[in-house]
């Protein structure tokens, strides 16, 4: 597969995860929360705006009843964490008594996940459990609960299918690895 070269970012993209590899971990996701909360109605939480298009695959695969809502958190400059996440958009919906699913794109350090659960549990929700495509182990940094983890993935920056790079990329159906363009060009 030939890379593809982000001149703005100077960076080259390597295909990582193809599209089948996500469906796949997509459908298994879908199955295992939709089998977990059987009889119950969810509310699916996601987190702009990397897990958009994660979000939308897997709640037209869950079988359970649900609502959804959005968040947003900031925490990235470039492919560094800023370790300072902010919320930017907050919750709409009651969370109170009910099951909350927050789905996210990727969890690294944990440092924007953790803020965000800590938020949701001042709620008072019956549940509340994480749904990542990504689960990101090398940089972890806070002691976060990852319930239902799509692929995990040791180290590097990935982009595509939501995941972005200085806001671009986003809208690539597949994921891809990032590195910088004098570590790998021939
Ligand atoms: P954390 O607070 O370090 O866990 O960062 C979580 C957020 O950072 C994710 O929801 C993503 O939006 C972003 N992020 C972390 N790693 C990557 C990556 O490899 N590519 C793109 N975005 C990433
Ligand atoms: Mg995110």
């Amino acid at each position: 597969m030939k890379p593809i070269y982000d001149e703005k970012n100077g960076m080259q993209l390597q295909l990582l995860y193809s599209r089948q590899r996500i469906a796949d971990a997509v459908d298994r996701l879908a199955a295992e929360v939709s089998a977990d909360y059987a009889g119950r109605e969810l509310l699916v939480i996601v987190v702009l705006q990397g897990a958009f298009m994660f979000a939308a695959d897997l709640v037209r695969k869950l079988t359970v009843p649900l609502n959804l809502d959005f968040v947003r958190i900031a925490s990235y400059q470039g492919t560094e964490s800023t370790g300072k996440p902010v919320t930017t958009m907050q919750l709409k919906s009651y969370a109170r008594g009910r099951h909350l699913l927050v789905v996210e794109d990727i969890v690294d350090t944990g440092i924007s996940l953790s803020a965000l659960l800590r938020d949701l549990q001042e709620e008072g929700p019956a549940s509340l459990r994480v749904c990542t495509l990504i689960d990101k182990h090398e940089r972890r940094r806070a002691d976060v609960r990852v319930d239902y983890a799509g692929i995990v993935c040791e180290s590097g920056f990935v982009v595509g299918y939501g995941l972005d790079l200085n806001g671009d990329w986003r809208q690539l159906p597949d994921i891809y690895h990032a590195e910088p363009v004098s570590a790998g060009r021939d």
